[in-house]
């Protein structure tokens, strides 16, 4: 049994899961692991190294040969594959389009989630993706469930991607968030779903500071 306290926060893209559970790791003194990111990785792994991804054998065989890290220092928040910084790239148009399909497997799922709860059950932290609260962490302490309109979505991720000065096309970003969706929500192994014990928050309208606000007050009234 761990004595680590956990939050699962699990959503849909752009629902805020990682802006706002690191603010509250920040305020809780937790650390935050970031689940999507180590897909993202894999998946920027098999497009450098040509890996077929419709091949699972691939890419759990790939995933064996990636040692992934998730840190925060002075620089924010950073992603290493082999020691590489890859925090920029895991973020592509590329990446997006295929990381879904990757994050489908069981095999793939299975080590990452390994991996996960590695993690989790060391040290208090606050995990967010798509199947914490109902499959990596069944007894987290805290689960959240964050959606907002698919529309609000691709808007904040246009916003980003302007602001980062990166080029963006409002139209393409809210297609390729509708199809991930769609792909994370109906795979057969633990698909994107809220727990039953999981407290939905519809961020549509709540600013970040709002939302951050009320988890970790859930937090701290849960853990007292
Ligand atoms: O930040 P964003 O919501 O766009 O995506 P992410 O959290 O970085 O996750 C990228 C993709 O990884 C998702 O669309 C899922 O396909 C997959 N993922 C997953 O299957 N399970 C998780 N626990 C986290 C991410
Ligand atoms: O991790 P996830 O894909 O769920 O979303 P995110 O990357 O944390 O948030 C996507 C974008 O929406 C970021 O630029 C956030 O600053 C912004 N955001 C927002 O405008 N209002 C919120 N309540 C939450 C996030």
């Amino acid at each position: 049994m761990s004595d680590s306290v956990n939050i699962a926060i699990d959503g849909p893209a752009g629902a805020g899961k990682s802006t706002v559970a690191k603010l509250v790791s920040e305020e809780l003194g937790f650390l935050y692991i970031d689940t999507g990111a180590m897909y993202r990785t894999l998946t920027l792994a098999a497009l450098r190294k040509n890996v077929n991804t419709l091949n699972e054998i691939e890419l759990s065989h790939l995933l064996s040969t990636c040692h992934i890290q998730l840190l925060v220092d002075q620089k924010g928040s950073r992603v290493l594959l082999n020691e590489e910084d890859v925090t920029e790239d895991i973020r592509s148009t590329e990446v997006n389009q295929n990381v879904s399909l990757v994050s489908s497997y069981q095999s793939v799922r299975e080590e990452m989630v390994e991996r996960q709860r590695q993690l989790a059950i060391k040290t208090n932290s606050v995990l967010d993706g798509r199947d914490i609260g109902t499959y990596v962490l069944p007894n987290a302490q805290l689960k959240i469930f964050l959606t907002a309109s698919v529309t609000e979505r691709a808007r904040r991720r246009h916003e980003e991607q302007l602001s980062k000065g990166m080029p963006s096309d409002y139209e393409q970003l809210k297609a390729d968030i509708a199809k991930r969706d769609e792909l994370d929500s109906t795979r057969a192994f633990a698909p994107l779903k809220k727990a039953e014990d999981a407290i939905e928050i519809d961020t549509t309208t709540l600013s970040i500071s709002e939302v951050a606000q009320a988890i970790t007050d859930l937090a701290k009234e849960r853990t007292r």
